[in-house]
């Protein structure tokens, strides 16, 4: 075969047989990508041969769409994703309902978190939040100098949103509050944190992680994005790595009015990956997924929540893809029990030292995970 007649080259064709030969043997073990061409070969590190219960990832992505349009891009991953950022970031604004100029990308919302915590953390301004929550803003935040309020939760393990608001004082510069939380899971309702926003907002800027929020059924109901749109000082919080699957990933982005949006662009300081962008990008499209990823999400919630029923357990009421339960164990004494069983479990979550936050894993993990929990708490053999 010449160039001359084809327009290929030798080399490009031995290429192009190559990819589809390869594409070929992997693409028949779809859905979990190339898991079972590899289940056989050792982890890279001995680490790696845990059971990852603890990290809020979603064991069900990324979903069969997402895997093909990866494996169908590896080869321009040589490029950066400069075209591909700003088209995902528009399918984003179109979504949201808001404009381009509202959306930040960030590689995860991690770094988003942490440029907020940076802007908004001088010294002599305080951020208000709850404790114990997802604490990355406001770690950045004290490392800047700023000082924490810390508001203690209702005794539904809830935002108190009335101390919260009562806290805010003129050296307020943000209030972050996560809903759902983690690691209780709790929610407060829409109507309550719309009215909280609306009050906080003419003193402050609110943060509110909504990471969680698209799991639940009527999300669209639920998320407070209108606020943006009404032009409120809010940031709101989004992540690739819940819903869509794709933790290791590291795509998130904030919808903001376009000051605060500027300001995050400016502060951030790390940039997307391609195939991050591609992934994200083709998961935005994939709405069957989504609907299994909460469905199965919800299966898994129900079925361990039933086991701690089972075992007399109390628990939080969870609209993530977590549960947090007591277990009346020290959890350093706990996590160690778990992982002598292969299981790592959620760190600690202070001051709920007799407590645990299980990441619902796949059915067989889960199943796993259910035997051992009988043993821990029964005796019983798995
Ligand atoms: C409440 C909350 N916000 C943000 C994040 C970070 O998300 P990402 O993976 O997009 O950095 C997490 C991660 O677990 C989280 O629990």
């Amino acid at each position: 075969m010449t160039k001359a007649n084809t327009g290929i080259t030798r080399r490009d064709w031995i290429r192009r047989s190559t990819l589809a030969a390869v594409g070929a043997t992997l693409l028949p073990t779809f859905p979990k990508g190339f898991s079972q061409n590899v289940s056989n070969i050792a982890p890279v590190h001995p680490e790696l041969k845990f059971i990852n219960l603890a990290g809020n990832e979603n064991p069900f992505g990324p979903s069969r769409n997402v895997s093909l349009a990866i494996m169908k891009e590896v080869s321009n991953s040589c490029r950066y994703p400069f075209r591909e950022e700003k088209i995902l970031k528009e399918m984003i604004a179109r979504k949201e309902g808001v404009q381009p100029e509202n959306i930040v990308l960030g590689n995860g919302c991690d770094e988003l978190l942490s440029a907020a915590g940076r802007i908004y953390g001088k010294e002599g301004s305080n951020i208000v939040a709850t404790k114990p929550t997802y604490l990355q803003l406001m770690e950045k935040a004290e490392h800047q100098g700023a000082t924490v309020n810390w508001i203690p939760h209702t005794a539904e393990m809830k935002h108190d949103l009335e101390s919260m608001q009562e806290a805010i004082d003129s050296n307020t510069s943000l209030v972050y509050i996560c809903n759902p939380d983690t690691p209780t899971g709790t929610m407060r309702s829409f109507e309550s944190i719309k009215s909280f926003c609306e009050t906080a907002g003419k003193k402050t800027t609110v943060f509110l992680d909504e990471v969680y929020l698209e799991f639940l059924e009527n999300f669209e109901n639920e998320t407070q994005v209108n606020l943006v749109r009404e032009g409120l000082p809010i940031i709101i919080g989004r992540s690739f790595s819940k819903m869509h699957g794709l933790a290791g990933h590291r795509i998130g982005y904030t919808i903001a009015p376009k000051e605060i949006s500027e300001s995050l662009e400016h502060e951030k300081n790390s940039s997307l990956n391609y195939l991050g962008v591609i992934a994200a990008t083709a998961s935005l499209r994939d709405s069957e997924f989504h609907k299994l990823s909460v469905r199965k999400i919800t299966e898994g919630r129900n079925k361990f929540c039933g086991l701690l029923q089972e075992l007399n357990l109390s628990y939080t009421p969870s609209h993530g893809n977590f549960v947090f339960h007591y277990t009346g164990i020290p959890i350093e004494a706990f996590q160690k029990k778990m992982k002598e069983r292969n299981f790592l479990v959620g760190r600690p979550f202070p001051p709920y030292d007799l407590w645990c936050r299980i990441s619902i894993g796949s059915p067989k993990e889960m199943e796993l995970y259910s035997s051992a929990m009988l043993q821990v708490f029964k005796g019983k053999r798995g």
